[in-house]
């Protein structure tokens, strides 16, 4: 089965093509508009994915060396995501199932996130999932495919957006996540203790409150100190979120008793997640699965796995499929 997959939930616009053998091609274009106001614009990144959506499936079509002619079905993200961003891909979509009568797949953008483990390897059902985005920071135990239950999650902001927060009050650009991650690489994680919140607290996070902290921390420094510090400051910041993140994943596996576990989403990407996880992962004995770097950030590489399980499953779409900004 080949399956021509979109992306449009929020600034990236991609498209990907899965065939028998797997991932043909991801091609990705990312929007660098939102980098002068320091955070995405919906209005902007809906009119920039009606820009380059059409391009975008046309190189993955030639990348994969297949012809819309061959393609069996369409996956498209369904949400959640920005109303706008959405909308371009599932209309897009829409056409081109209508135009060829094939069909269409509407896929859960986060549950894609954690399929994602599926591109290069099989993980072991159940397994617990850290899913860490831009928008969403959640433990969900996966007891079979798209039998998912929230263990926990962020009561106020994700973690890929504390790292954004964050790094645009330490002076850094949107999205500031892989630069903290880099500038991390030659800094003192123990520089500063910033706070790690809800740690007796049952499985869920909070963020907001390192977001005030280090807002606090550097309100009263010379721009030049900032600077002077900034890898120990990012390097102090990163070890804060992972620790937390790593120590309620610990606190999942314990309670759910899985011999598996997944990261998942943009946040997956960081080199001291991924870290801690192979340590808690040997520590306790247990399977651990990350996406490869390509596909932990937005990408339709994901869309096209999770819609060849949907597929599978014969869960396909009407033309009446509507796109959801939060999850129902
Ligand atoms: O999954 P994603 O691409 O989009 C959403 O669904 O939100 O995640 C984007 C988030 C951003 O907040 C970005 O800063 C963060 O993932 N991110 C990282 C890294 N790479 C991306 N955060 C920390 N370290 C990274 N290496
Ligand atoms: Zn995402």
């Amino acid at each position: 089965m080949n399956i021509l997959a979109i992306e449009s939930s929020c600034d990236d616009t991609s498209a990907a093509v899965f065939s028998e053998d797997g991932i043909q091609s991801n091609i990705i274009a990312s929007q660098s508009i939102h980098v002068k106001f320091g955070g995405v614009v919906p209005e902007l990144a809906s009119r920039a994915h009606q820009t380059t959506i059409s391009q975008t499936v046309e190189q993955a079509l030639t990348e994969a060396s297949i012809s819309l002619e061959e393609i069996d079905a369409i996956a498209v993200t369904q949400g959640p995501g920005l109303m706008g961003s959405l909308l371009v891909g599932l209309c897009f979509a829409k056409g081109l199932a209508l135009s060829r009568d094939i069909p269409l797949i509407g896929v859960n953008h986060m549950d894609a996130h954690i399929y994602a483990n599926f591109i290069d390897s099989k993980p072991d059902f159940p397994f617990v999932s850290l899913t860490v985005s831009g928008g969403h920071t959640q433990l969900e135990y996966v007891k079979a495919p798209f039998e998912h239950e929230i263990l926990g999650k962020t009561r106020d902001d994700a973690a890929g957006e504390a790292f954004d927060k964050i790094g645009k009050i330490f002076g850094l650009d949107y999205p500031a996540g892989p630069m903290i991650d880099n500038l991390s690489q030659s800094g003192n994680p123990q520089f500063h203790k910033f706070p790690q919140a809800l740690l007796n607290e049952g499985l869920d996070f909070s963020f907001s409150g390192l977001k005030t902290s280090a807002l606090y921390f550097v309100q009263n420094k010379e721009e030049e100190w900032i600077s002077n510090h900034l890898n120990n400051l990012c390097a102090s910041v990163s070890e804060a979120i992972t620790e937390v993140l790593v120590k309620k994943l610990r606190k999942a596996v314990e309670k759910t008793q899985v011999k598996t576990i997944v990261l998942a989403g943009g946040v997956s990407a960081n080199s001291l997640l991924r870290t801690k996880a192979k340590k808690l992962a040997s520590d306790m004995g247990l399977q651990l699965h990350i996406p490869r770097l390509s596909y932990c950030t937005d990408n339709a590489a994901m869309i096209a796995i999770t819609g060849k399980m949907k597929a599978e499953l014969g869960e396909y779409n009407s033309m009446d499929l509507k796109p959801f900004a939060s999850v129902p």
